[in-house]
């Protein structure tokens, strides 16, 4: 019996504060009609101020323990996607684990956009394969509304934020992760960026007036190259796990844009009930949009013992990736 890397618990959170399409519309040139129909947005959460980065994924890191029933010191490593830390240094990672009273943990962030969660979930996968007696936290945690421009309508009715975990560990029953797939393009870097705040463009007010500390994205562009990314890299993962279409019981993308989620189940020639869409009700959280997926079918008992799973993701950098599972 192969061990492999299995996921024993999952936990999300979101910032309690909601803000609708009809919010949106009293604040900037916009529609609930034209959200709803180019994005497949109703409602997103946002942070309020004081609420972090490692605030919601402390909490999405409690639910997901609680559920595995493994206490903080019983884990060995916590691997934290993100692009909007808390701080440059330390990592989200750090401040969770210390959160948590994980004192036995190593921590770190894993800086993979719209993908975070996807890559952090196959580097646990490979330190399990390793040591299969490892217990490892893999996080994805945005809070994106403090790096959106709330006078750019084309980006900031998207995204949002929250947090999602898993715990993984290694398992001899059937169950458990079977390919992961990481891709990346930094070529066309500009086409989805937050230029300033790194060493490239130091803070300053130059770089405050030309709104570089904002997300940037040139939606039409990226909408052209996560399609067919997302497309090319589910086939991928399937084969590796030795999938077809017709092996799939549930497809996780991530949760970018309904047209996008529509396209995927045409080409891969999915039913309507075999693409998870909560994009409705938590818009784009980027690294977070995988885990809290993930969280929502396990709890809702969407997700039954046997059952082939698909997570797909595109972001920034370009980043995408693939992972299939057997829950
Ligand atoms: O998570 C990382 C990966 N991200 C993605 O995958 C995002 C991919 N891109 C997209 O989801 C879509 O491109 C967007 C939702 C961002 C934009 O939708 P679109 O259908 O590509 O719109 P567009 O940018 O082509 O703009 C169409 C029109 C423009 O007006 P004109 O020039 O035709 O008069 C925009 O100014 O829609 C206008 N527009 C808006 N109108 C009302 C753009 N944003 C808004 C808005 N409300 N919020």
């Amino acid at each position: 019996m192969t061990t492999r890397s299995k996921i024993v618990g999952t936990g999300s959170f979101v910032p309690e504060q909601v803000l609708t399409n009809r919010d949106l519309e009293s604040m900037i040139d916009t529609s609930d009609e034209w959200i709803t129909t180019r994005t497949g947005i109703k409602q997103r959460h946002i942070a309020r101020p004081g609420e972090n980065n490692s605030d919601l994924a402390v909490e999405a890191s409690r639910a997901a323990l609680s559920m595995a029933g493994i206490e903080p010191a019983e884990l060995d490593l916590i691997i934290v996607g993100t692009l909007t830390g808390d701080m440059p240094m330390p990592s989200v990672a750090c401040l969770v684990q210390d959160r948590l009273g994980a004192g036995h943990a190593g921590a770190f962030d894993v800086s993979a956009t719209c993908s975070g969660f996807l890559y952090s979930l196959s580097i646990a996968d490979k330190f399990i394969k390793d040591n299969p007696s490892m217990k490892i936290l893999a996080i994805g945690s945005e809070v994106l509304s403090r790096r959106t421009n709330w006078n750019d309508r084309t980006t900031c009715v998207i995204f949002a934020d929250g947090a999602g975990a898993a715990v993984v560990t290694g398992s001899d029953d059937e169950g458990g992760i079977l390919s992961t797939c990481l891709h990346a393009d930094g070529s066309v870097w500009e086409l989805l960026t937050i230029r300033g705040l790194g060493t490239a463009h130091p803070i300053d007010q130059d770089i405050i007036s030309k709104g570089w500390h904002y997300i940037e994205m040139k939606g039409r562009d990226v909408f052209k190259h996560a399609v067919k990314a997302l497309e090319s890299v589910a086939h991928e993962a399937m084969e590796r796990a030795g999938w077809t279409n017709e092996d799939l019981d549930l497809l996780i993308a991530h949760q970018a844009n309904i047209r996008i989620l529509d396209f995927l189940r045409e080409r891969l020639h999915l039913p309507k009930e075999k693409v998870f869409i909560n994009i409705d009700k938590y818009g784009n959280t980027s690294a977070a949009s995988i885990p809290i997926a993930l969280d929502e079918a396990n709890r809702s008992g969407r997700l039954k013992k046997g059952d082939n799973i698909l997570m797909i993701s595109f972001g920034g950098g370009f980043t995408w990736a693939g992972v299939t599972m057997r829950w």
